[in-house]
This record gives C-alpha cells, sequence and structure tokens, in this order.
C-alpha cells in the first residue's frame, strides 16, 4: 500500500511540484492533499492541474489565534488521511502541539546547511557571515524550529558577486532534486540522511 502524502505550501510550490512528479511508478507514496495557509499561493493551481485535492485555510481569518487556524488546517489534513506531511515552502510556525501529533511523520526542507541559519532570510546571512558554500536541508519536524533530526542535505558553492536571489535560486535547484530523493527513502522508512551532489 503506498504511503499517502499531504503537502502544505504557502507560495509558488516549486518543490511540491517536484515531489508530487517524484511520487509515480514504483515510488512508495502518492500525493492526496495540497494545503495552504494563502488562498491565492500559486502552488494550489498547479497541484489542481496535477490532478491532486488541494484546500486552503487562509490564517489572516483567524487574527493571530494560531491553535484556531491549526485546527482548521487539521481539519482538512485529516479529511485526506496521510501517514506523511511534508512542508514545501510552508511559512507559517506551527504550535507544538501540531508539532507533537505528526512527530516521525512530518518534513521540512529548508533553504540552509542546518544547524546554520534556522528562520528567514537564510541566504543573506550565509552572504553576510562570508560563508564560501551554501545549501538546503530537509529534516524531521520536531517542536524547535528548524531542528530536527537531519535526513539530507546538498551544497552550493558560493559565487563571487551572488546576491541573495542568485544564490537562492542556485539552492533551489538543489532542493528539487533533494526533496524527492529524502522523500523517497522516508516513505521507505529509510532514516539515515542523504548528501547531495
Ligand atoms: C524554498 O526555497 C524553501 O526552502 C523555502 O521556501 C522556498 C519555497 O519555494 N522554505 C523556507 O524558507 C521555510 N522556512 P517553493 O514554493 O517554490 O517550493
Amino acid at each position: 500500500m503506498s504511503k499517502r502524502v499531504a503537502i502544505l505550501i504557502s507560495g509558488g510550490g516549486s518543490n511540491m511540484v517536484k515531489l508530487a512528479q517524484s511520487m509515480a511508478g514504483d515510488h512508495p507514496a502518492r500525493p492526496v492533499l495540497v494545503a495552504s495557509n494563502d488562498p491565492k499561493a500559486g502552488g494550489l493551481d498547479r497541484a489542481a492541474e496535477m490532478g491532486i485535492s488541494t484546500a486552503a485555510v487562509d490564517h489572516r481569518a483567524f487574527k493571530g489565534d494560531r491553535p484556531a487556524f491549526e485546527a482548521a488546517l487539521s481539519a482538512k489534513i485529516a479529511a485526506a488521511n496521510p501517514d506523511i506531511i511534508c512542508l514545501a515552502g510552508f511559512m507559517r510556525v506551527l504550535t507544538e502541539g501540531f508539532v507533537r501529533h505528526w512527530e516521525g511523520r512530518m518534513i521540512n526542507i529548508h533553504p540552509s546547511l542546518l544547524p546554520l541559519y534556522k528562520g528567514l532570510h537564510t541566504h543573506q546571512r550565509a552572504l553576510d557571515a562570508g560563508d564560501q558554500e551554501a545549501g538546503c536541508t530537509v529534516h524531521e519536524v520536531t517542536a524547535a524550529l528548524d531542528d530536527g533530526p537531519i535526513l539530507g542535505q546538498a551544497r552550493v558553492p558560493i559565487i563571487a558577486g551572488d546576491t541573495a536571489e542568485t544564490l537562492a535560486a542556485r539552492v533551489l535547484v538543489q532542493e528539487h532534486a533533494l526533496y524527492p530523493a529524502v522523500l523517497r527513502r522516508f516513505a521507505a522508512g529509510e532514516r539515515a540522511p542523504v548528501y547531495l551532489p
């Protein structure tokens, strides 16, 4: 039986598309839901075009009441009965209660070489620090932000003249390779980290 995967997004969903495309053939998982906190997220249209069920729960309607937002989001997720949740550019911080419920079954991609640069503005911070390389990390989601066990990392060089935008674009190419590779292993029960390229 295939594992059922829900993907949470907030934006364009390029990682979501790569994950969804990867779940075909002998892959041990299938996408069952793409959900967003932003009803205008471009990724929702892209998911629908791929024939995947979509849901939107607008966090702004809950005026900062994070548990109420998550209760509404959880109802949509529960209706899809997933085995695994992939956060793919999902830009809301989740409460400890939500995370605990899904612990061991929820993974995230973060655009830095964790444990470096948790949180936002990762590429600018790598440039400001004078780093010679950057990258991305897929990790299990635990209650502490961007902190769970690492499941995979991919590195890119930082090149003279890089801006946060050029670096982000180079890292994103690696995200698109890393996240599907990790999900395939995770869905098969493999937890040992994978390092690309
Ligand atoms: C990706 O770069 C992802 O790593 C990042 O948002 C982008 C989403 O792009 N995630 C975070 O910053 C999480 N804190 P996408 O919507 O095209 O996949």
